[in-house]
């Protein structure tokens, strides 16, 4: 008689706005999903939240996997109890508010409940692995896996393993974050921010200094990103930019590095960084664009968009791969 295939079992702690969309994806992927808070509500919140955006994924025929909505929801648990939530688990992955003390003391409860060949994962914005994981036994196990969000529609997760981390863990979570669709990048140390937050830092930086000198309006400035930059950057990064928009490096390096030195030269510190009169000015400018009582639909749109155009990525790939 053929065995039975048992799904292999995720822990989520945290059901807010990042763990439930974890939920889904592993859930999308036929893990077992065990979601556990400290809210009661929280936890009723998810599932209520989950089953409304499987009905519409389903809808626009945007489901990830080749479950159906319903086997996908089937696949998600919910505990009170923290220990059915980690025990047995191949995976669990914290996500609560981003401070140290909470994230540590759930570290310090958990610790020895987990199996010896789990992965402890976090999804901390800028939280340093060091810091988190250097008072607990399993710092060999402990990983940080940073989603963008929403982590459903955006799928890149930086990876930034513990100091301590076991020769498997970074392979193992890489592989995890692919079998559910996302697209893992390895940080080869720790640094503030991470990658996808420093990048993200120098664009706004800039951004508030343009606006200070009045180059640009707040509508201007953004299209600059949605219609031009962004446009690229969506499917091809700075270097291979770079390396298309010449040919090569070498002849960039030729035709631009003095034009770059000078810009590069010119960046001043913004004034008032999300501060006095000039964050009025751009919380006036973004109102005018996206009234504060559109706020849930304008993120609605936002995601049905990303969801189509990652469909539209994948159809493109697809075709690419059988031609
Ligand atoms: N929201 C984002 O844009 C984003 C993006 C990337 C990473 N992150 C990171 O993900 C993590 C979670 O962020 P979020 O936006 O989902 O927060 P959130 O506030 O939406 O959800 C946090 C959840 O954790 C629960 N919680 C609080 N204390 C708990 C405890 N002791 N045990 C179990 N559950 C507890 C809360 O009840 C809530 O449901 C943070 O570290 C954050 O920095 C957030």
């Amino acid at each position: 008689m053929a065995s039975k295939l048992t799904k292999e079992k995720v822990g989520i702690i945290g059901s807010g706005l990042i763990g439930r969309s974890f939920a889904m994806l592993f859930a999308a992927a036929e893990y077992e999903v065990w979601l556990y808070d400290i809210e009661k509500t929280q936890l009723s919140g998810a599932l209520e939240d989950i089953k409304a955006q499987l009905k519409e994924l389903d809808s626009l025929q945007l489901l990830r996997g080749s479950l159906t909505a319903d086997q996908q929801f089937n696949n998600i648990k919910t505990t009170d109890n923290i220990e059915q939530c980690v025990k047995d688990a191949v995976f669990v992955h914290e996500c609560v508010p981003e401070r140290i003390e909470l994230k540590t003391s759930i570290y310090a409860k958990i610790d020895k409940m987990l199996s010896d060949t789990c992965i402890l994962a976090t999804s901390t914005s800028a939280l340093q692995p060091s810091k988190l994981a250097a008072n607990i036994e399993r710092k060999n196990r402990f990983i940080v896996v940073h989603p963008t969000n929403p982590p459903f529609y955006a799928p890149l997760v930086e990876l930034v393993p513990s100091p301590w981390v076991d020769s498997d863990v970074v392979p193992k979570a890489k592989a995890i974050m692919e079998k559910l669709g996302q697209v893992p990048v390895i940080l080869k140390k720790e640094i503030e921010g991470f990658v996808f937050n420093r990048i993200q830092s120098a664009v706004i930086k800039e951004s508030w200094r343009l606006i200070n000198d009045d180059v640009i309006d707040v509508e201007g400035l953004d299209k600059v990103m949605t219609a031009g930059l962004g446009r690229r950057y969506a499917f091809i990064g700075p270097f291979e930019t770079m390396y298309l928009n010449a040919d090569g490096m070498y002849s960039y390096a030729d035709w631009y590095k003095t034009m770059l030195e000078g810009i590069m030269a010119s960046f001043r510190e913004p004034v008032n960084f999300l501060s006095g009169p000039e964050l009025d000015q751009v919380q006036s400018e973004m109102e005018q664009m996206v009234p504060m009582d559109t706020l849930p639909a304008r993120r609605n749109w936002r995601d049905k968009r990303l969801a189509a155009f990652a469909q539209l990525q994948k159809q493109m790939d697809d075709a690419e791969k059988n031609k």
